[in-house]
């Protein structure tokens, strides 16, 4: 029963990546940091900043984001100490296979596997909902068959399926040709935001701000819950940990900046958004930024805004995707999901296996299933792996106070607090379907780890042939 608490010392995580198997080392901090504005930009602000602001926060809206920012500036200070400290790809689940052991290790992993295919599927299906209006808008009509899911009317929605398909092709070609392309499409994202703030900022009605809480304080919590999914994705630059030259400086620098960058961006975009437009007009809309720039006469920004939205949208897809990939990669290294899913290509080496699988499992979950269900889960996945690996932060500081740490994340143990707390929080003022969703997924976990990953387990393995001898 040991075992299953066992951690991977920090110098073995290290090593084994060292091995033939490794991948290219390319990345530098502004690659991190456009890897993670563009995972980070996306459905959330041009799509979820209507729902959020109609439903609960009204023009209180930027409270919400400063909420959820801050729980995610905590978060994201614990994950730059542990991407500093074990630069390999694998994210939360890494830190905490070093932290915590091997049976947290698995929930992380399993908890991110949940996270980040749900944030794909839920971010493809953002991104057909796009496209197909952008067509619409030009006159080419798409059967309601294929454009939407079952439950909302549909057969399938073969827009979200095609788009998931493009950036898996894009990932298994290699990373540098993946990375430089994910660097025009944030241009892209940062210049129609930018044009949003410029061209609406002078159309501001102070009166469209009143009332400020229509929907009262817990209005402005529920709605942080929910736009907390703006923010995912900037971990995903940990994962791109293997990858990276000098990784100790450039990971907690790519995390911190594109958080930064993103949240400061949000605050002024929710600002200027409910006070251009009275929030109770984004009840119907599917394109609030867009929606705002055509109530003010502004036509061919709002399509121009349409046009980055795709691509932002496109952007997170491509980031989010990698991520997941990485993850897989991880764990497959570590025998706790099988070893063909940790396999590289030989010619692009990048991890085609766990690249293949996770596109088709999140092609048939974004033909399949409504934005509502896959988004929700998306948020609670995220904000448990924010609390375990703030949790992790402060263990590592007590039981191994003497590891090298480049980056230190201020005031421990009050900052990992801080974070539990915060994201603890949101989490209980998400959906009790999503909170009993989230424990069905954890018991299924539960029962692959008790049944294969536990005899499989590379550490586990290792500590029993050292006992018998
Ligand atoms: N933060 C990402 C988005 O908003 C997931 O699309």
């Amino acid at each position: 029963m040991g075992s299953i608490f066992k951690t991977k010392p920090i110098a073995s995580l290290i090593a084994e990546t060292e091995g033939k198997q490794g991948l290219k080392k390319a990345l530098g901090a502004v690659d991190l940091t456009l890897l993670g504005i563009g995972a980070v930009i996306g459905t959330g602000i041009f799509v979820l900043t209507g729902v959020a602001a109609a439903n609960y926060s009204g023009p209180a809206l930027i409270l919400s984001f400063i909420l959820s920012g801050l729980a995610c500036f905590f978060a994201a200070l614990c994950y730059a100490e542990f991407s500093a400290m074990v630069p390999v790809a694998g994210s939360a689940y890494t830190y905490s296979y070093a932290a915590l052991g091997e049976i947290w290790a698995w929930i992380i992993g399993w908890d991110l596997i949940l996270e980040y295919s749900v944030s794909i599927s839920a971010v493809a299906i953002g991104w057909s909902g796009y496209a197909v209006s952008l067509l619409d808008s030009i006159g080419i009509h798409l059967p309601k068959a294929l454009t939407l899911a079952p439950l909302d009317g549909g057969v399938i929605n073969l827009p979200a399926m095609l788009i998931i398909a493009l950036i898996c092709w894009l990932l298994i070609s290699g990373v540098r040709q993946t990375s430089n392309l994910n660097g025009v499409i944030v241009a892209i994202k940062l210049v129609v935001i930018a044009l949003f703030i410029i061209l609406a900022v002078w159309h501001i009605k102070p009166a469209n701000w009143h009332p400020f809480m229509p929907f009262g304080f817990n209005g402005v919590v529920t709605g942080a819950a929910v736009i907390f999914f703006a923010y995912i994705g900037f971990d995903a630059v940990s994962t791109a940990a293997e990858e990276t030259r000098n990784p100790q400086k450039n990971l907690p620098r790519g995390i911190l900046y594109s958080l930064l960058i993103c949240t400061v961006l949000y605050i002024v975009v929710s600002g200027i958004l409910t006070g251009v437009v009275k929030y109770t007009a984004f009840k119907h809309t599917a394109a609030p930024v867009a929606y705002a720039l055509q109530q003010i006469g502004i036509n061919w920004g709002s399509a121009l805004v349409s046009v980055g939205a795709i691509c932002g949208i496109t952007s997170v897809l491509l980031v989010i995707t990698y991520g997941q990939t990485r993850i897989f990669f991880a764990m497959a290294r570590d025998g706790l999901i099988p070893k063909v899913l940790g396999r590289v290509s030989e010619t692009h080496r990048t991890p085609i296996t766990s690249t293949v699988l996770v596109g088709i499992v999140t092609i048939i979950t974004a033909g399949l299933l409504p934005i509502g269900i896959v988004a929700e889960l998306a948020n609670i996945g995220t904000l448990f792996a924010f609390v375990i690996v703030s949790v992790g932060i402060w263990v590592l500081r007590v039981k191994k106070p003497e590891l090298k740490r480049s980056f230190k994340t201020p005031l421990v143990p009050i900052v990992p607090i801080l974070s539990v707390l915060s994201c603890g929080y949101l989490i209980i003022n998400l959906q009790e379907a999503t909170l009993i969703r989230f424990v069905v997924w954890f018991v299924i976990g539960m029962i692959v780890y008790f049944s294969y990953s536990r005899h499989h387990s590379t550490l586990a393995q290792g500590t029993s042939s050292e006992q018998v001898s």
